[in-house]
């Protein structure tokens, strides 16, 4: 585990603009063990996430856990001991595959995608972007014997408190958040610094042409052209919205 704290001020964005020459920057790499590649094929091949991909800033490579499946059904999960509907993912083959994954690399995390995990969010997704090597696992089923936690995982994450049918959409939503914040994947560099959650705020809304629709006008302060005014109303709204949608952000009740 990390034993430091992201802030705001240490995003990877804020650094890595200052720091690091894009030409010098190093792909960040994801593997992710599943039992249904065919399920990460698409989130991962479109849009910023194939943009990043283009220009080498990160890399995915998705691994089928049958290729240790046991026997000639190349079995992945097994009854529960103590009795229980629902299958257990064994040790051997999320052991064996781990194994030869890590012969070649060294993680910064290895990652469990389970619902009983830290509840994923925005800080963690800055954290992680500092990472160059992620082993993704995803579960199925009841998900994996807990030896294999005790033995391999160093970080559990959970993307709400809801239970999916495995990790892979857990594991895009991990891929596309630290992905995103990765320095030149985004064509405008400050964008990722002002998403919602950056600091602790929701993001203000945003308006585009034309000036008035149905009756609606733009709010006249940001066609004024004062860029300071428009800033402070910016932040005014982030925190106001902030305050009537999620107070618990601004550590105040629900
Ligand atoms: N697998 C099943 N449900 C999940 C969740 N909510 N978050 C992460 N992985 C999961």
């Amino acid at each position: 585990m990390f034993g430091f704290e992201l802030t705001f001020a240490a995003c990877p964005l804020a650094v890595a603009y200052k720091t690091i020459e894009l030409k010098d920057y190093l792909p960040v790499h994801f593997d992710i063990i599943t039992v249904l590649p065919d399920l990460l094929a698409s989130p991962l091949s479109h849009s910023i996430m194939q943009r990043a991909k283009d220009k080498g800033l990160l890399t995915v490579e998705v691994h089928d856990l049958r290729e240790f499946g046991i026997g000639k059904h190349r079995n992945v999960d097994d009854y529960q001991f103590g009795g229980g509907a629902g299958m257990v993912m064994r040790c051997e083959p999320l052991a064996d595959m781990i194994d030869k994954l890590r012969k070649s690399r060294t993680y910064d995390e290895i990652i469990y995608l389970t619902p009983d995990g830290e509840r994923y969010a925005q800080r963690r997704a800055n954290q992680l972007s500092l990472g160059k090597n992620l082993l993704l696992i995803c579960g199925h089923y009841k998900g994996i014997d807990q030896r294999l936690r005790d033995e391999y995982v160093t970080l559990e994450v959970s993307i709400g408190d809801y239970v999916l049918s495995g990790g892979e959409l857990a594991a895009a939503v991990l891929v596309d958040s630290i992905g995103r914040l990765l320095p030149g994947v985004l064509n405008d560099e400050t964008s990722a610094l002002t998403d919602s959650f950056q600091d602790d705020l929701l993001a203000p809304p945003v308006y585009t042409r034309p000036a008035e629709w149905r009756g609606r006008e733009v709010p006249p302060i940001l066609l004024s052209g004062h860029t300071a005014a428009i800033q402070e109303w910016r932040e005014e709204q982030a925190e106001q919205r902030t305050r009537s949608r999620r107070p618990d952000l601004l550590g105040e009740d629900e």
